[in-house]
């Protein structure tokens, strides 16, 4: 089985999909490691080199490696991954997807520190990016409410957190089975 991590930059989802993944004792892929691996080079140098399209063409071709790929599987997603093509209806289909949450405040003190690795919101001070998630989150969360599981991180302690994935993919496990 795939569980899919979704959410804005900052809500977690690389952290959050590698503890979930050791408790669970599956497979952890985040990707963009993996696009920085096929690319050879950081998202921001992917960003700046080849443009935000290119950038966007990978993040689905390494979506599809990850939904054909076996065994049981924690993906973190980019933030806007699932906002492109049709990554969301796959990520759906393929396996299961889990929305983490995050009010716009949140998010910017949260993204404190790794503005810079992020093209999207490089060299932005509080005031702008908090204005800029405002904007953006909006249309996302027509893509993130999608999710199987929208969890609401605002306050809850990285342990609940991933208790709560840890039960709802016991209980896909489960369901699968009974089917
Ligand atoms: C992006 C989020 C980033 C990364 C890229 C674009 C976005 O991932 O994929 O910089 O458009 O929201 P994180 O959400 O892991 O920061």
């Amino acid at each position: 089985m795939k569980l899919f991590l979704i959410g804005f930059m900052g809500s977690g989802k690389t952290s959050l999909g590698r503890q979930v993944a050791y408790m669970l004792g599956w497979r952890f892929v985040d990707m963009d490691k993996e696009i920085e691996r096929s690319c050879g080079m950081k998202v921001s140098e992917v960003f700046a080199t080849h443009g935000e399209d290119h950038f966007r063409k990978c993040e689905q071709d390494i979506l599809r490696d990850v939904c054909s790929g076996e065994g049981d599987t924690v993906v973190s997603t980019g933030g806007g991954a699932p906002c492109h093509g049709d990554n969301m209806q796959a990520m759906n289909r393929m396996g299961r997807t889990v929305y983490l949450r995050m009010s716009p405040a949140k998010l910017v003190a949260r993204l404190e520190h790794g503005r810079d690795k992020r093209p999207k919101i490089q060299g932005m001070d509080d005031a702008r990016l908090l204005a800029y998630i405002r904007e953006a989150l909006p249309g996302r969360e027509e893509y993130y409410g999608k999710a199987h599981l929208i969890i609401d991180c605002d306050g809850a302690s990285d342990q609940y957190i991933c208790e709560h994935i840890v039960r709802f993919a016991a209980e896909c496990r489960s369901d699968e089975t009974n089917r």
